[in-house]
Order: C-alpha cells, then structure tokens, then sequence
C-alpha cells in the first residue's frame, strides 16, 4: 500500500531520478499523501531517510520553503518557522509540520502516513 511519490507533471518519482534533481530548497519536494507537497529527506550517504515532511504550514496552509540559510523552515505568510525535522519553533504555527513513513519499493519513493 502507500501513495507513490509524484514529480510536478504526475510521474512517479524513482529513487534515482529524484537524487539527480536534488538539491537546494524546493527541488527535495514531491506530491506526497493527497497530493500535498512534501520533503523526502537523505542522510548523508544519499540514502533515502524513512519519513518525509509535509510542506503546508500547520497556521493557514501556505506552502513552507526551506532556507539553506538560516537552516530551517520559514513560512513566507506569517512567519512561522520549523526546524529541519519539522518541529515548529516559531508560531502562530500551532503545531509542527507533518510527517509522513517513507520507503523505497521497486525503486519509487512510496509514502503512508
Ligand atoms: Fe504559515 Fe500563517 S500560513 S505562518
């Protein structure tokens, strides 16, 4: 089961392909669960880390970007800000993003919640 991890035209995202666009800020986003726009997170050796981190802020909704500056979430609408795991750190966020289980099967990324 699982939902598989789409790029922006629907495709499933491959392990391998997902790698290859990787880097700054907005290219780790896929549509996750619902379709909603969610971080795949790697560790250090490139290994697919097994959650992801749902994008939409947990105040109104407004997608959340990573600042590689500043090393944390920061909600462009109101402020609120996130560290790199999802725990919020800054309101008026009421809670932290979400996160969602991530696997590899078959060399897709695959989410559960
Ligand atoms: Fe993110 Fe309001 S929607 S701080």
């Amino acid at each position: 089961g699982g939902t598989t991890a789409k790029d922006e035209l629907g495709n499933d995202v491959s392990v391998a392909k997902f790698l290859e666009n990787r880097n700054a800020g907005d290219r780790n986003l896929v549509q996750g669960l619902k379709g909603d726009p969610t971080y795949i997170v790697v560790d250090s050796k490139e290994a697919i880390k097994d959650y992801g981190i749902n994008a939409i802020c947990t105040h109104l909704g407004c997608v959340v970007p990573w600042n590689v500056a500043e090393n944390k979430f920061k909600c462009p609408c109101h402020g609120s800000q996130y560290d790199e795991t999802g725990k919020v750190v800054r309101g008026p966020a009421p809670l932290s993003l979400a996160l969602a289980h991530t696997k590899v099967n078959d060399d897709k990324i695959v989410l559960t919640p």
